[in-house]
């Protein structure tokens, strides 16, 4: 477990491309956080140090995934916060996402899936502590 006090957003990012290296193929990534808390920031950190050679949004039904793409494995950002229905219907489309067993899921905001998620997964937890600074814990064992 990693626990630090970033008090920039550039902070965050650098934290978060640290972090990267310890992210392996397949992993699951889950952001918690308020709003506003850094768990985008932190997602941009870790496609900054991911060699990323394209981007797209899955689909104008599925504007809330958005995938990264790399040489022979893809990031998949998931965004649940405006989503409504979140079920296990929405569990099997993140399951596609990982046919590749490299794809690397990235999920934000992932308390309102709770109940799907895999036990193997690194949780990442962004805490407000002032206007510049948040405390952030990366649980990854
Ligand atoms: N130490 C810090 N780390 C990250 N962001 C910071 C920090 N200090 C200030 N900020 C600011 O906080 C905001 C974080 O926004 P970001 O979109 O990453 O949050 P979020 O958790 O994804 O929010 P949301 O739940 O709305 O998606 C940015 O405007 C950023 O500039
Ligand atoms: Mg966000």
């Amino acid at each position: 477990m990693i626990s630090k006090l970033t008090n920039s957003e550039g902070e965050t990012l650098e934290l978060a491309m640290k972090t990267w290296k310890d992210i392996q193929d397949g992993a699951v990534v889950c952001l918690y956080g308020d709003l506003g808390s850094g768990k985008t920031t932190f997602m941009k950190g870790l496609a900054q140090s991911a060699d990323i050679q394209g981007f797209r949004v899955k689909s104008p039904t599925y504007t809330y995934i958005r995938e990264y793409k790399r040489k022979e494995n893809s990031i998949f950002h998931i965004d649940l916060y405006r989503l409504e229905e979140i079920d296990e219907l929405l569990w099997r489309e993140i399951e596609e996402l990982m046919e590749n067993p490299k794809n690397i899921i990235v999920i934000e905001w992932a308390e309102r899936m709770e109940q799907y998620l895999p036990i193997k997964r690194i949780n990442i937890r962004l805490e407000y502590k002032g206007p510049d600074s948040r405390q952030i814990i990366i649980e990854n064992d």
